[in-house]
C-alpha cells in the first residue's frame, strides 16, 4: 500500500515535473525561431533600404547581410517545435495540419536565400535587387498564409 503511494506519487511528480520542463523548452523554442526570423528581417530590412534607395547600396555590406540571412535561413525549422502555436507566438496552428507545405515554403525561402546569397557577389546591381525582391517574395508567402498578423 505505502510502495503503491509512494510510486504512484513519484509517477505524479514525474508527469509534473516533465510537463513544466516541456513547456519551458515550447518557449524556448519559439524564442529560438522568432530570433532567428528576427535576425532575418534586421539584415532583409537593410537590404531592401538599398534596393529602394533609402541607404546608399554597398555590395560588401548587401553581400554580407544576403549570406547572413542565407545562414540563418536554415535555422527556424528547428524551432517549431510540435503544435507550438500557444503562448507568445504569431504562427498559426495551420502550420502544423500543413506541415509539410510549410517546409516547402521554408525551403523555397531558403533557395532565394542562397540564391541572392550567390549573386550579390558578383556586384551586379540589377541582378542582385531581382533576386531580394524574389526573395521577399517568399517571406511574404509565407507570413500571408502561416503568421497572425
Ligand atoms: C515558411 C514560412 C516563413 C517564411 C518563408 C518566412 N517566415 Fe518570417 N515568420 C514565419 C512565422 C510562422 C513567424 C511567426 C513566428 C512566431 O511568432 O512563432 C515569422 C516571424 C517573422 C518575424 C518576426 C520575428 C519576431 O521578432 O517575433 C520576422 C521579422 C520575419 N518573420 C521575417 C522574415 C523574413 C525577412 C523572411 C524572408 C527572408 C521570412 N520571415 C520568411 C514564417 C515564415
Amino acid at each position: 500500500m505505502l510502495k503503491r503511494y509512494l510510486f504512484g506519487s513519484l509517477g505524479l511528480m514525474m508527469f509534473i515535473f516533465s510537463g513544466v520542463v516541456s513547456s519551458q523548452s515550447v518557449e524556448k523554442a519559439i524564442k529560438y525561431r522568432q530570433g532567428a526570423f528576427a535576425v532575418m528581417g534586421w539584415n532583409f530590412g537593410a537590404i531592401v533600404d538599398m534596393i529602394k534607395g533609402k541607404r546608399p547600396f554597398d555590395q560588401e555590406d548587401f553581400a554580407r547581410r544576403a549570406k547572413i540571412i542565407s545562414d540563418v535561413s536554415l535555422i527556424p525549422l528547428e524551432g517549431f517545435v510540435a503544435n507550438s502555436f500557444e503562448g507568445p507566438t504569431k504562427s498559426k496552428a495551420e502550420i502544423w495540419t500543413n506541415f509539410a507545405d510549410f517546409e516547402v515554403k521554408l525551403k523555397q525561402m531558403q533557395e532565394a536565400a542562397s540564391h541572392l546569397s550567390t549573386v550579390s557577389l558578383s556586384g551586379d546591381y540589377d541582378a542582385s535587387k531581382k533576386a531580394a525582391i524574389k526573395l521577399g517574395k517568399t517571406c511574404k508567402s509565407c507570413h500571408d498564409e502561416y503568421r497572425n498578423k
